[in-house]
């Protein structure tokens, strides 16, 4: 995989101290989702500085209507897949539903299980709320990147996919969690689904990098999930800009290939041993 490689122009491996020293430079955060090693691949040598193992796997790979229904097992499974492609991007793993809430140790014994599958980094997602999970990953060696806003593990109580923090009681709740999530040790914070103006407030005030989904221009860094960025589904949400037409490029090339077995133009002579 070479074209569009920019692994030359930044070839060091991506690590938790280079948040903080982008952020200090100024230069933007990039994020993906990967839940397969060939994707990792083609985005670490494309250049990405994080990959995510999102728990959007649930929707995008499992074809499920939520995140809620996806286990520790699916998150290291798809950690293993992904950590044995890329060579310099950190890798972040999310704590699925369930497995983190009740107690820094549930927490901890969970974060375990991904880092030994390949995680570098866990995402959780929460504020206030969480804070002593933080604070127990963090002591015990597994850097933490927070995620605030909409978290769509507590899609149910927020009554779906809304922007967080409009009015100014919603956004000072947005920023006390912030503010939570950072002293409490996170290295990076994902802001999803806020209005442009409180994450930039957000990240004016914060002192570790914000990662924004749906959160406007002046975050430190983006996120998007990979299926959405190159539309292979045909739906993105409003947030999102198609950087490639992936679904329709797979669509052309599967009608080929069965217009091909079909006429029988392939396989030929050629293609046998
Ligand atoms: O699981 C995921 O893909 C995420 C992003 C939306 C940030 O958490």
């Amino acid at each position: 995989m070479t074209e569009g490689t920019n692994s030359t122009s930044r070839p060091r491996r991506f690590r938790i101290a280079h948040l903080a020293e982008a952020k200090s430079h100024g230069d933007k955060l990039t994020m993906l989702t990967a839940y397969d090693s060939m994707t990792a691949t083609i985005f670490d040598a494309a250049g990405i500085d994080m990959l995510l193992v999102g728990d959007s796997i649930g929707t995008t790979v499992f074809g499920e209507a939520n995140t809620l229904g996806v286990t520790l097992a699916d998150m290291v499974r798809a950690t293993k897949s992904v950590s044995t492609g890329p060579q310099r991007a950190l890798i972040v793993s999310d704590l699925p539903f369930g497995t983190y809430e009740t107690s820094p140790e549930q927490a901890f014994t969970s974060a375990v299980e991904l880092v030994r599958a390949g995680a570098n980094a866990v995402k959780l997602e929460g504020g206030v709320r969480v804070v002593d999970q933080i604070k127990k990953l963090v002591l015990n060696g597994i850097p933490v990147i927070g995620h605030i806003g909409f978290t769509p593990q507590s899609e149910n109580i927020l009554s779906g996919p809304r922007v967080q923090g409009r009015g100014d009681d919603a956004a000072d709740r947005v920023l006390e969690d912030a503010v939570a999530v950072q002293e409490a040790g996170a290295s990076a914070v994902v802001l999803e689904m806020v209005p442009a103006e409180l994450a930039s407030r957000i990240t004016s005030i914060l002192q570790i990098p914000t990662i924004g989904i749906g959160a406007g221009p002046d975050t430190d860094g983006q996120v998007l999930v990979w299926s959405d960025m190159v539309n292979m589904t045909g739906w993105q949400p409003s947030f999102v800009q198609r950087f490639g037409e992936v679904g329709a490029a797979l669509n052309t090339a599967a009608t080929d290939y069965i217009n091909a077995v079909k006429s029988k133009s392939f396989p030929t002579r050629e293609h046998s041993f």
